[in-house]
């Protein structure tokens, strides 16, 4: 950086109120100023002062409350066949959709730029072990079901991944040190996020060291940016990809090419598609999908009251079922569309209050106790009411989503681990072989089926029946393609 760059960029900082961001400049050697320098950089100051100024300096919350659920409805779903939906018209979306995957036009899109602080993990939450055995990563779970799903459909299903700068480097190694799992190199596509600055409760930009600004990643709604941003949408369009399944890193049951989805996605002419299930329990902690106004939205459980959370209708079922668990189609033009970028649609961002460690006066670094500082996130879902013609589909729990997000408890390792075993069982059960389980549907005996095997149970069922010499289901075995 040369030295008219670098006035500047303080300079650019003065007038934005961060002047005290360089409060150590003089004392720092030139390694410490480039960093500094090169974060600085990295920040737009005009979208932090815009933000300070309507979540910080106006206290207000982000999130809907009070006459803002106004008109608010359970938005419409596409039932399951086996809750009483049309299996007719599931088997032709299936098939429509089969299509499409075939012809190379569905892309994988897994946002793991998460900081995954509950879990407690060291790395990035990609590369922790979950499967019950043999221990894979949630990397290589992803890998091998696409990897399956491209031989199935006769394809090269292409993967992209989203990353941050604080685990981009962590995370590209994995990828390396496994031989991208034996999926074409070419094929999986790492793009990286942005980060925003932390702000103070008075809207100060926080600072972590005397050469480093307090950042975070902006959010998996900052993940459509991201793709927008770099190359990745003009890749898609290169590859002739149209539709991206979107997920989480930390679910491994998602079921990533989902024909049917994928089918009524582009029957429906969607721009955005969703997967619900219906809510576990009356005050389970997730987003309910809903309309308003003729839009289709996610509102948290937290900007519902308890009372609208357990309302039922005259059939006892609860009116608001639908529970969001972050598994969207998304069309590749409708990214480049919302993903930012002058006169565009953009979403908004939401203020979290955070503990972040910050240098006190005396340029010593405390770790408090209490929020001290302002984080700011995109959500994707607020995407939804951007999107022409949203739909959402019925799923079911067991075949879809058990999130790994706290170290222990519920959505932990020890209950995915479990509700992986439980589809394996139901897997084998459903092809006609006898295994003892327990009321839950919890196998006695720990095994696994490799996803480079079957990525789904419709898949298992062929593939197992196509087994000449099949396995006795014993303690310790792992059912894997070659077998
Ligand atoms: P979560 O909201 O569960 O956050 O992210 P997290 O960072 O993984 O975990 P906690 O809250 O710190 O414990 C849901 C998904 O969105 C991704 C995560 O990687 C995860 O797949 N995500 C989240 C991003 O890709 N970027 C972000 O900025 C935030």
């Amino acid at each position: 950086m040369d030295l008219a760059t670098d006035k500047n960029i303080r300079e650019a900082f003065k007038r934005a109120g961060h002047a005290h961001v360089f409060r150590y400049w003089d004392e720092l050697n030139p390694q410490s100023k480039f960093r500094l320098l090169s974060e600085a950089q990295a920040i737009d100051l005009d979208e932090i002062n815009k933000l300070v100024a309507e979540h910080v300096l106006t206290d207000s919350l982000s999130g809907l409350s009070g006459d803002k659920l106004d008109g608010l409805e359970p938005a419409p779903y596409i039932q399951h066949p086996s809750k009483g939906g049309d299996v007719l018209r599931w088997e032709k979306a299936a098939k429509t959709g089969e299509l499409a995957i075939r012809a190379g036009k569905v892309a994988a899109f897994c946002v793991a730029g998460g900081q995954g602080t509950r879990l407690g993990f060291n790395g990035p939450k990609g590369t922790f072990p979950v499967t019950p055995l043999t221990k894979k990563s949630l990397f290589q779970v992803f890998a091998e079901k696409i990897k399956r799903s491209s031989e199935r459909y006769e394809t090269v299903i292409h993967w992209f991944v989203l990353t941050s700068e604080i685990n981009h480097a962590a995370t590209a190694e994995h990828f390396e040190l496994n031989n991208y799992f034996g999926l074409p190199r070419e094929s999986v596509h790492l793009i990286v996020q942005g980060l925003i600055s932390a702000v103070d409760q008075k809207g100060k930009i926080i600072l972590t060291a005397k050469d480093s600004i307090a950042r975070t990643p902006d959010g998996h709604g900052g993940s459509l940016r991201a793709l927008a941003r770099s190359s990745a949408i003009e890749k898609m369009k290169t590859l002739g990809v149209e539709c991206i399944s979107y997920f989480q890193v930390d679910n491994p049951l998602i079921r990533i090419i989902d024909p049917a989805f994928i089918g009524f996605h582009l029957e429906e002419d969607s721009e955005l598609s969703s997967k619900m299930i219906p809510k576990a329990y009356p005050l389970e902690k997730v987003g309910h999908f809903c309309t308003q106004g003729g839009k289709t939205v996610v509102v948290e459980y937290s900007d519902m009251s308890e009372s609208m959370q357990k309302a039922t209708n005259s059939a006892g079922d609860l009116h608001y079922i639908s529970g969001s668990v972050a598994i969207h189609l998304f069309d590749r033009d409708f990214i480049a569309r919302v993903g930012g970028g002058e006169g565009q649609a953009k979403l908004p961002f939401h203020r979290a209050n955070k503990r972040i460690p910050f240098l006190d006066a005396a340029g010593n670094l405390q770790n408090p106790d209490e929020p001290n500082g302002v984080k700011f996130e995109m959500f994707v879902f607020d995407a939804l009411p951007l999107a022409r013609n949203a739909i959402i589909i019925e799923s079911l729990r067991a075949d879809d989503f058990s999130p790994v997000k706290n170290s222990t408890g519920v959505d932990s390792p020890k209950s995915c681990a479990e509700d992986l075993l439980r589809s394996y069982a139901r897997w084998l059960i459903a092809a006609g072989v006898n295994i003892e389980v327990d009321s839950s549907g919890l196998p006695v005996i720990n095994f696994e089926i490799s996803y480079s095997f079957a990525a789904d149970q419709e898949d298992f069922f062929k593939q197992w029946n196509a087994l000449s010499n099949k396995p006795d289901i014993v303690d310790g075995l792992v059912i894997e393609s070659g077998i």
